[in-house]
């Protein structure tokens, strides 16, 4: 039964919601109103097609609602309850993409997509879209659908529609099963009839017996085979416990091949040891090791004074380096240009004070000129007023002269004291040198001597590695024959 059916989208439905009762439920309204719609959806939803999408008068995506506005999807839900189970079917279709379509019994989902659902709803109903159409949803104006059927063909094409038909082959097959078993059974009456019922007990005890005398030597059998399958194990181990014995002879033999062919090895190589005395090695021996040890303190000895020899030319090579900028400074300082420079400018210092003294008699002389009237101030003899006017400026001149040679004379002089100065220097640096040289005294000579010393020492150095080889030789030699003595 249908509880709820639920259209969105749907031709003229934007949004239906409808509930069904028990008994008899009627649409009512008027032309258009949609309550055909309704059954096509029902139809829809159940089996996902309508009579006119069978007949090819409309497609599929006109079922979405396209007026007042156009859709993009229509759904219909349809909820029923069958063998007191509840159902719940939705189907969706898109225009622009596949249809969609779901089926729940109890909530759970057990058919996906238009196909399955449309193949549960015929097992669940029990009824198909061509039965369903024609028997149980009549299209409109089409409710004569059985009275336009042909008379003749009238019969067939209900039973084939009620699918009527296969109860009747099935009862014809049934008929005819039916004589099979009968024949059968007579036929096993008959032959029940011909035995003998006292001589089949007798086989059958015979039988039993001979079945009992079997089973006990089956079990006997099983007994044996138990006992042997011990006994083959037990074997099993011995066996394998030769195996591994086997293993462990055959590993010593190889062993004891290895073995002798190492002893002749040895035997061969004591054979070709030489027969010499090992107390007379051991000697020689113990001498050549004194020997390289006297050697070793030697060059260590020798090496010492080396490197103390190249200190020592080190060090006079500095002084010899020293010495030479000593000398080389001597050659170029000149003791006698110190000396002309210190007359020169004592010279004119003197030539300075002259000047000074001049210039004071000058002043003097000028002051009293200006002061005397008519008399000369030296000579005391009549000076006219022209000659004595004339003789200030003469005087006046001179002092003007010698007051430039005063300025031009100390100029020269403090340049010459500072000449001076600078070369007063060198006479310190000249004294260290002088004094340096004699302390150094001899230094080449020194040098030279301790180059050769060094010369002598390297010509004579030593070479240890020959005596080393030998010691070594020996040494093995020493050992070869102590481990062949052992042997022996
Ligand atoms: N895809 C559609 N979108 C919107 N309206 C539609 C669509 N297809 C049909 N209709 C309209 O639905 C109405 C049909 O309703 P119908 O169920 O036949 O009414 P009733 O059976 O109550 O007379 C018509 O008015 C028709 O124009
Ligand atoms: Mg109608």
């Amino acid at each position: 039964m249908i509880r709820e059916i639920e259209l969105i989208n749907f031709k003229s439905h934007k949004k239906t919601k409808l509930k069904f009762t028990e008994g008899n439920n009627i649409f009512v309204g008027i032309s258009g109103s949609g309550k055909s719609t309704i059954l096509d959806a029902i139809c829809f939803g159940f089996f996902g097609t309508t009579p006119k999408i069978q007949k090819k008068r409309i497609k599929i995506s006109d079922l979405i609602m396209d007026k007042p506005f156009k859709e993009e999807s229509a759904n219909v839900k349809i909820i029923f309850e069958s063998d007191k189970k509840n159902y719940e079917i939705n189907r969706s279709i898109y225009l622009n993409k596949s249809s969609y379509a779901e089926l729940r019994e109890n909530g759970k989902l057990i058919a996906i997509n238009q196909a399955q659902v449309t193949e549960a709803i015929e097992k669940i109903l029990k009824v198909d879209y061509e039965l369903f159409s024609k028997v149980i949803y009549a299209e409109q104006n089409k409710l004569d659908y059985f009275l336009t059927l042909p008379p003749g063909n009238r019969m067939s094409d209900i039973d084939n529609l009620l699918k009527l038909s296969k109860f009747e082959l099935a009862r014809a097959k049934t008929t005819s099963l039916l004589n099979k078993f009968k024949n059968q059974k007579n036929m096993r009456e008959e032959t029940l009839s011909n035995f003998d019922e006292r001589d089949l007990k007798e086989k059958r005890r015979e039988i039993e017996e001979y079945l009992e005398k079997l089973n006990k030597d089956l079990s006997s059998l099983e007994e044996n085979t138990r006992k042997l399958n011990n006994q083959l194990e037990e074997k099993e181990k011995i066996l394998e416990d030769l195996k591994e014995q086997k293993n462990k002879m055959e590993n010593k033999k190889n062993m004891l091949i290895e073995l002798n062919a190492t002893i002749s090895v040895f035997q061969n190589e004591l054979k070709k040891l030489p027969e010499k005395d090992l107390g007379e090695i051991e000697k020689k021996l113990k001498h050549e090791e004194t020997l390289y040890n006297d050697l070793e303190k030697e060059k260590i000895k020798r090496e010492k004074e080396i490197s103390f020899l190249i200190s020592k030319i080190n060090e006079l090579e500095k002084a010899l380096a020293e010495k030479k900028e000593g000398e080389l400074f001597l050659q170029t300082f000149d003791e006698e240009r110190i000396r002309i420079l210190k007359k020169e400018e004592e010279d004119l210092k003197n030539t300075l004070v002259t000047c000074e003294l001049k210039k004071q008699n000058l002043d003097e002389a000028i002051k009293n000129l200006k002061t005397s009237k008519e008399r000369c101030p030296t000579c005391d003899r009549e000076l006219p007023e022209e000659k004595r006017k004339e003789l200030i400026k003469k005087k006046e001149e001179k002092l003007f002269l010698l007051n430039k040679k005063i300025i031009d004379l100390k100029n020269k002089y403090s340049s010459k004291k500072r000449e001076f100065e600078l070369e007063n220097k060198n006479i310190e640096k000249a004294n260290f040198f002088k004094k340096r040289i004699e302390q150094l005294g001899n230094v080449e000579g020194e040098l030279s001597l301790y180059q050769k010393k060094l010369e002598e020492i390297k010509c004579k150095e030593i070479d240890l590695s020959d005596i080393k080889k030998e010691v070594m030789n020996l040494n093995t030699l020493f050992e070869e024959l102590k481990s062949a003595e052992i042997k022996k």
